[in-house]
């Protein structure tokens, strides 16, 4: 697992809401959720997306999570000083995206924005990204939506997903992210 350091935390944490407006532009065609929606955000970072997620599609319940207890308070912090106060669905907590504390299909939605490789030693690697992508399968509805950005071994993960039933409903290769796409979860039958 590569944690970031403080240098790199403070930059990527700079650019998190400017880069969170953008992706949820150019998903305007790509992406509506069920109203009253379940969204888990994995590997959230200071809560730029969170934030728009709330203003955009009124969610009931996002849980706003991160492996790194710093990024979730600074999430937190973020979210309660942009609304006043902490929104009453906003639920904030540590997690690993490769062991996810949360029941079998409790989610209509998951977002892993820029944050898949963080779950292995190294980008390059492709050890732990199937377990992590087997949880977000676990935790989401069938018919659910897993809207993912990365830009390391992009393939592989879509090679994954689709072992797994997953179907890409949507997909822009645009820079930061050098893959953005929405997966939907099989349903059965
Ligand atoms: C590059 S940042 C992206 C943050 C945010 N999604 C964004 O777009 O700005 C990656 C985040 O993933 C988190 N992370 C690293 N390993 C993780 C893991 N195993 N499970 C969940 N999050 C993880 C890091 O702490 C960091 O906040």
């Amino acid at each position: 697992m590569s944690e970031m350091n403080a240098v790199a935390r403070f930059f990527i944490n700079r650019s998190n809401v400017r880069r969170s407006r953008r992706l949820l532009e150019t998903l305007r065609d790509g992406f509506v959720p069920p109203p009253s929606a379940r969204i888990l955000e994995l590997g959230a970072g200071r809560g730029g997306l969170s934030a728009l997620l709330l203003e955009r599609y009124r969610p009931g319940r996002l849980v706003v999570t991160d492996f790194d207890p710093r990024q979730v308070n600074a999430a937190r912090t973020y979210l309660t000083e942009r609304f006043g106060r902490l929104p009453p669905a906003v639920e904030l907590e540590p997690a690993d995206a490769r062991a996810l504390p949360f029941d079998d299909r409790s989610f209509d939605c998951v977002f892993a924005i820029l944050m898949l490789h963080h779950v292995e030693s190294r980008p390059s690697e492709y050890r732990q990204r199937p377990g992590a992508l087997r949880e977000i399968r676990r935790v989401l509805v069938d018919g659910g939506t897993l809207v993912y950005s990365d830009f390391s071994r992009t393939e592989e993960v879509r090679r994954t997903l689709e072992s797994l039933g997953f179907e890409r409903v949507f997909e822009r290769r645009r820079w930061p992210h050098r893959e953005l796409a929405v997966f939907r979860s099989p349903r059965p039958g």
